[in-house]
């Protein structure tokens, strides 16, 4: 059994996983919705402070959920990058310290790891698997060959996703966090009012941008009248979604072709990441997966959006492959899965 602990970005999450029997014992996440919505983003000081204020009580409390002591755990797992340093320093130095007294294995697990190895938590999914990883900070399509071996196909040349939901949904005025509200508002919106770019679409390759669409996103708003009216503002947000989801399984469908050729003993799609919570984008791609003859797998949208569960769960593929770090292992605000990939160009690069 193994208790993990994220603290990357702006929730606070503690769980214990096992790998017999129900695999979450239990998983406990603390948005700090409230103490960053005046800023209309996070703030990383806040987010850090908050951390402090909160992770001891949170380790407590999963413990007690699980109906574990902590003589039944084999071993520990933080996320130690990447994301906000402030943050992960929290956690990792809890982590550290539960270590050290408790004499137990460390695993420094990198956060896009643990969003990567969540289709093995729910669904017992074999390597090699394509996936869409698409969050807050990153966009990529990766081939996960492994625990530890990634090969990454594309990356966002600009904005990731998660970004491009939260900026539209700011320029609408739908407040923070964005990808949700959102997917609320475009409900009732009708996407073929307004014509949205399709950055990349049709070019070769699998990298993603979405900067522009957010300019044009700009632009629309600016050309209706102040302010926005509902109906406008969820025909916007439909269109918007419905351009982010057609950018997305654009390229998805050039990085299933390469898929194919190059690793033809996989036969699966995931998705993973806080977009992937999006039910218009689960729905599109398990269509893009059908088409191409691929199992499609995406986790519940709880454990899509940052969680604990998929860090602990992260930390024990690599405990049970004798990968445990030492205890002087440090936090790291980049870390990229796969550090051979070719850099890409354009403005903005992300990691
Ligand atoms: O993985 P995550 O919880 O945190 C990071 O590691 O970044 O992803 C957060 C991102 C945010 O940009 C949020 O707006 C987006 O995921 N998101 C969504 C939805 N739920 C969360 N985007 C679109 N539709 C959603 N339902
Ligand atoms: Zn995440």
């Amino acid at each position: 059994m193994v208790l993990g602990i994220e603290t990357s970005c702006d929730e606070t999450a503690a769980a214990v996983v096992s790998d017999e029997g129900a695999r979450i014992r239990s998983s406990l996440v603390l948005s700090q919705l409230e103490e960053h919505r005046p800023y209309g983003g996070v703030v990383p000081e806040i987010a850090a402070r908050a951390h402090l204020d909160h992770v001891d009580g949170l380790v407590r409390r999963a413990l007690d959920e699980a109906g574990v002591e902590w003589s039944a755990l084999g071993g520990i797992a933080v996320t130690a990058g990447p994301g906000l340093i402030g943050g992960v320093i929290v956690g990792a130095m809890t982590a550290k310290a539960i270590a050290l007294v408790r004499r137990l294995p460390l695993a420094a697990v990198n956060h896009l790891e643990a969003h990567a190895l969540t289709a093995r938590l729910t669904d017992d999914l074999a390597f090699p698997y394509l996936l869409l990883l698409v969050s807050g900070g990153h966009c990529q399509l990766l081939v996960v060959e492994a625990v530890g071996r990634y090969v990454r196909l594309g990356t966002t040349i600009d904005d990731a996703a998660g970004e491009a939901f939260d900026k539209t949904a700011k320029l609408l005025g739908l407040g923070y966090p964005g990808g949700p509200a959102l997917e609320r508002a475009a409900a009732s919106g009708d996407a073929a009012r307004f014509d949205l770019p399709r950055p990349m679409r049709g070019r070769p390759g699998c990298d993603f941008s979405f900067s522009g669409l957010k300019t044009a996103v700009r632009h629309a708003v600016a050309a209706l009248p102040q302010p926005l009216a509902e109906r406008d503002r969820a025909d916007l947000a439909a269109a918007a979604e419905a351009a982010i989801g057609d950018s997305l399984v654009d390229r998805t469908r050039n990085a299933i072709r390469r898929f194919r050729e190059r690793w033809p003993a996989g036969s699966a799609l995931v998705v993973a990441g806080g977009v992937a919570a999006n039910r218009a984008l689960r729905r599109r791609l398990d269509e893009l997966a059908a088409e191409s003859g691929l199992a499609f797998v995406a986790p519940p949208a709880a454990l899509c959006t940052d969680n604990a569960a998929m860090v602990a769960w992260a930390g024990l593929e690599r405990l049970r492959l004798g990968l445990a770090d030492p205890l002087d292992f440090a936090p790291r605000p980049r870390w990229p899965l796969d550090p051979g990939a070719a850099p890409v160009r354009g403005a903005g690069v992300k990691a």
